[in-house]
């Protein structure tokens, strides 16, 4: 299945060779619906920490799958999201033990220093700012899931150097 015209001609349109990336990662899982999370995830990676439309019809084509089927599935999971995101994806563990523990000030913080609210992107493409639920290191809240790495005992005063970090290893 060939992109429209307006897909082609979209100002939010993908690089054409990370579609080729795509479509690699994809075609060796063709007729394979069972590896679909799998290829989502590892896609999400090259995609922009995102599967959006165009990303999605090469998946959709390359492994013939539905397009419903892969809608489905990033939309029920969160870890997967229908646009692109920030180089780095951070995620703050908004539920009730980090919330005790000043989960808020950590995220005022991050959002103070980043100049974007939970949910927003940077404007250089360089940071995504979530919330998400218990990620599961309850012992060390406040916790943030920052791309695949745990960061726990958060502390206010030490986001702005953890965002230096953050920026320098990106
Ligand atoms: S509640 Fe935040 S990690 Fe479990």
């Amino acid at each position: 299945m060939a992109l429209n015209e307006k897909e082609k001609s979209c100002c939010c349109a993908t690089d054409t060779d990370i579609l080729k990336q795509v479509a690699a990662i994809a075609s060796k899982w063709r007729d394979r619906p069972d590896m679909l999370i799998p290829v989502l995830h590892e896609v999400q990676k090259v995609a922009g920490n995102g599967i959006p439309k165009d990303v999605a019809v090469t998946v959709s084509r390359e492994m013939r799958v539905p397009m419903s089927q892969i809608y489905g599935v990033e939309t029920f999971y969160a870890f997967y999201s229908t646009e692109k995101r920030g180089k780095v994806l951070i995620r703050l563990c908004k539920s009730a033990p980090c919330h005790v523990k000043g989960a808020k000030d950590v995220l005022d913080a991050f959002e103070k220093a980043l100049g974007v609210r939970a949910g927003e992107t940077t404007p250089d493409g360089m940071f995504t700012l979530e919330t998400c639920e218990c990620i599961g290191v309850c012992d060390v809240s406040p916790a943030a899931l920052i791309d695949d790495a745990v960061y726990g005992d958060l502390k206010p005063e030490n986001v702005s150097e953890l965002i230096s970090l953050l920026r320098k290893r990106a």
